[in-house]
């Protein structure tokens, strides 16, 4: 169908797996065992309710947002994806780059290690000197390779190191794993070396991931690089603790849309029970709570914003966009979304992201699975 007629970023996914070959929508759309965290990390946003204010002057509706110390136009970024280029052949990562930096706002992007365009041919792809891009680390075995990666990002310009920590091995991803992953026919990871063959692709990109990470490592990392340390798929309050004790400058509430460990708990609850518990240990200051997850709509996104996240990822829609539709996909689904926000501020009684406060919310249904 003609860009026209997509309405909301759900969307894009049912026209994706209508159009992409079978094993591409099937390593992008699958999530752990019964995918009860996948589908749960969208269903808790239902289980939250605004209480709109009356009588406010909304014509002026103001979305700049600061993440990582930076302003930008807009409070989401787009999410790393892994293996663009499946779906988009001829776009791969590019096509996004494009549009993050093409339309009136910068879109902030967060390139995945397993990218199918190489580093250096997404930041050459930059068409606004301004745009954001992170880079997204799954840590390698061999460290020396992981070493010269973050100062390969690092040396590009990349502006943050978000560190994958809730991936130590690719979760059972059974439609996934249904297809074989050859490098021979298919475009794999910029960073293979050599033909690969495995059970699927989540399977391919598994044995490029250490399962030995600790701690240890991401204070290694801090003394390699000058870039900000977020770790993207923290989980517990006890770990987004640590993160900040260590001197992390972030961390990402995320269950990796639940393609891990299925019935880890929704993002969403995890935000709305940790950010009270950082702010009475003064925790809060120079520390950024970011979340992804089954966030779909400019309501889901207020509704992070009211407990507290400074920025709110989304990957899969603009991937599917990607696919589908190229630049123009991708550009329609930043429309669609900074739309449904600006409407559902005025529809709230709020005119800027810095009014957006957990007395609009109520959480009464936040548990009820
Ligand atoms: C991902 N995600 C991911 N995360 C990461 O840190 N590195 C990666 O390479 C990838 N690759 C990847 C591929 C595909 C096909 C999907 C769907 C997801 C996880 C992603 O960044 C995000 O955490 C989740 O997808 C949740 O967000 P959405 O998709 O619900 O908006």
């Amino acid at each position: 169908p003609s860009l026209d007629l997509v309405f909301n970023l759900n969307e894009f996914e049912v026209i994706a797996s209508k159009t992409l070959p079978k094993a591409v929508y099937a390593y992008y759309s699958s999530a752990a065992d019964d995918e009860v965290s996948y589908r749960q990390n969208h269903h808790s946003f239902h289980g939250i309710f605004f209480k709109p204010k009356i009588l406010v002057d909304v014509t002026d509706i103001d979305l700049s947002s600061k993440i990582l110390g930076e302003i930008f136009q807009i409070p989401f970024y787009i999410s790393a994806t892994a293996l663009c280029g499946l779906g988009n052949p001829s776009g791969g990562e590019i096509d996004i780059v494009k549009a993050c930096g093409s339309t009136d706002v910068l879109v902030p992007q967060m390139i995945s290690t397993f990218s199918s365009n190489s580093l250096d041919e997404i930041t050459a792809a930059k068409v606004n000197e301004k745009q954001t891009q992170w880079f997204q680390l799954y840590v390698n075995g061999d460290r020396k390779i992981t070493h010269d990666l973050i100062k390969k990002a690092e040396h590009l310009g990349l502006k943050a190191l978000f560190v994958t920590v809730d991936a130590p091995q690719a979760g059972n991803r059974e439609k996934d794993l249904r297809f074989k992953f050859s490098c021979a026919n298919k475009k794999g990871p910029n960073i293979m070396k050599g033909s690969q063959t495995a059970n699927g692709t989540s399977g391919a990109l598994s044995k490029l991931i250490d399962t030995a990470l600790t701690w240890k490592d991401i204070e290694n990392f801090r003394t390699l690089t000058s870039l900000p340390i977020i770790l993207k798929g923290v989980q517990r309050i006890d770990d987004i603790i640590k993160a900040a004790e260590i001197g992390c400058k972030g961390v990402v509430l995320s269950n990796h849309g639940g393609r891990q460990l299925d019935f880890s708990v929704p993002p969403i609850e995890v935000l709305a029970e940790s950010v009270p518990v950082l702010k009475s240990r003064g925790l809060d200051k120079n520390f950024d709570i970011l979340i992804d997850g089954g966030i779909r709509r400019g309501t889901d996104i207020l509704k992070a914003l009211c407990l507290g996240a400074s920025g709110i990822g989304i990957a899969s829609p603009f991937l599917y966009a990607n696919s589908v539709y190229g630049q123009a996909g991708v550009e329609k689904a930043f429309d669609i979304i900074i739309n449904e926000l600006k409407l559902s501020m005025r529809l709230l009684g709020v005119t800027k992201i810095s009014e957006l406060t957990p007395d609009l919310l109520d959480l009464k249904g936040l548990y009820d699975r």
